[in-house]
């Protein structure tokens, strides 16, 4: 495990804010297609941020401002089988806990541990079989308790404090963000190359997989999309199964895992290396609404400002392309736009694709507030303009039905501005170029 010192700074500042309660922090379950054959093993994401242990089969327990694990055992004959494990001595060597027991000593072990503490942090309700253990947990220590001993007589989710902290990026996060942002970029570069008239989809979503696993990411971050023609309009279109037409536009929406770590990149480009006089109006529109977006971006603004500049030129752009009539502030006012913008601009990204942290709050008058930008913070600028065929688009627009265009980029907020730290062609020339070689 590197970095080390970083999980032991974020489980250091967490048990400060457990104080003299206890927390319980599972990893992910393994999951079974069929039989003993296994998806592949991804840890949970807080789990994961806490500890950087990989294996299915433990929890983080953190109590009396110590760190505990619970984890599998060594074991020769399984190790053989299903390879390595760490086991509890590594558990505290190499990964820095002050206690490590078998996993098999968990449901014994955590009435005692429940015994005198003031709160029990934990996920109620993220998964219902860790629910029914705790609560069982916790009729046991009761049971237990006899005078001078107590039970936590408070809960607390343990995601309002994590959140907060995984919502700023600390600096090993941020090197594996910009790592599985290059590879990322390597993969949309190589579709772009790859990119002929008559390929399937999937094919092209292959050149993006293929990149990814050479350059060491454990795979995509989300189900990559690889949208030809009208099906970049169905925003989560994930068949990627369908021929890509010459004169067609394709959309590719997808973006690496590196050490847990999501990057998250969207192009769209001409199948035939050339945009049509069409697509190229369209897609400039999106393109300055990515700038508008962007330039919007920086410490003390609020998330929700970004996607109104956005929306702003988009809106604009459906207005001058024919597809709406009628006044820019009317538009935007009456959200005229939605048939053709219907998203946010952009997202928190990392642990998760969509990370951790509220994207936007109502207050119980019903008043909305949305976070504020903070340097460290991380999230995705990801205009689009979606034109589906429908009957109900104005005669002056209908040449450009079933046109989907989204751009994106992953943004670093920084001290003064904010960094684009994802780099694939994205003008058209650009784009052209690359398709020309
Ligand atoms: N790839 C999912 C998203 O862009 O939000
Ligand atoms: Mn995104
Ligand atoms: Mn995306």
């Amino acid at each position: 495990m590197r970095d080390g010192a970083f999980f032991r700074e974020r489980r250091a500042a967490f048990v400060q804010a457990v104080g003299n309660g206890i927390a319980i922090v599972p990893t992910a379950r393994e999951k079974f297609r069929n039989r003993d054959n296994a998806y592949p093993y991804r840890p949970d994401s807080y789990f994961w941020y806490l500890t950087g242990f990989p294996e299915p089969e433990a929890v983080l327990v953190v109590a009396d401002g110590r760190s505990i694990l619970f984890c599998r055992e060594k074991d020769a004959d399984r190790e053989l089988w299903t390879g390595f494990r760490y086991g509890t001595e590594a558990a505290r060597e190499v990964f820095g806990m002050d206690e490590a027991y078998p996993i098999g000593e968990l449901a014994n072990r955590l009435p005692e541990l429940l015994l005198n503490r003031s709160a029990l942090w934990c996920a109620l309700g993220m998964d219902s079989e860790w629910d029914t253990r705790i609560l069982a947990a916790l009729k046991a220590a009761r049971d237990l308790s006899h005078p001078g001993k107590c039970i936590p007589a408070h809960l607390h989710d343990w995601r309002e404090v994590l959140d907060m902290m995984r919502m700023v990026k600390d600096e090993a996060e941020i090197a594996r963000m910009r790592r599985a942002a290059e590879i990322t970029a390597a993969g949309h570069l190589q579709a772009l190359k790859a990119c002929q008239p008559g390929m399937m989809e999937y094919a092209l979503e292959a050149e993006l997989t293929h990149e990814f696993r050479r350059q060491g990411a454990s795979g995509h971050a989300y189900n990559p999309i690889v949208a030809g023609g009208a099906n970049a309009c169905v925003l989560h279109y994930t068949q990627n199964d369908r021929a890509l037409a010459d004169g067609d536009l394709v959309l590719i929406d997808a973006g690496c895992e590196f050490e847990g770590y999501a990057a998250d990149i969207t192009r769209t480009f001409p199948v035939n290396g050339r945009f049509t006089a069409a697509q190229k109006d369209c897609y400039e529109i999106v393109l300055a609404a990515q700038a508008a977006a962007i330039a919007a971006t920086r410490p003390g603004v609020f998330l929700n400002q970004p996607h109104e500049a956005a929306v702003r030129v988009l809106a604009q752009g459906m207005l001058d392309l024919g597809l709406l009539t009628g006044s820019l502030d009317g538009i935007l006012e009456s959200h005229a736009y939605r048939p053709f913008y219907m998203h946010n601009t952009g997202h928190w990204l990392g642990l998760d694709v969509h990370d951790v942290g509220f994207l936007k709050r109502t207050d119980a008058e019903g008043r909305e507030s949305w976070p504020e930008l903070k340097p460290g913070m991380v999230l995705t600028c990801e205009p689009g303009l979606y034109i589906a065929a429908s009957p109900e688009l104005p005669e002056a627009a209908a040449g450009l039905a079933g046109i989907g265009i989204r751009i994106e980029d992953d943004l670093l907020v920084a001290a003064t501005g904010v960094e684009v730290y994802t780099h694939v062609p994205k003008s058209v020339a650009e784009i052209e170029a690359v398709m020309r070689t």
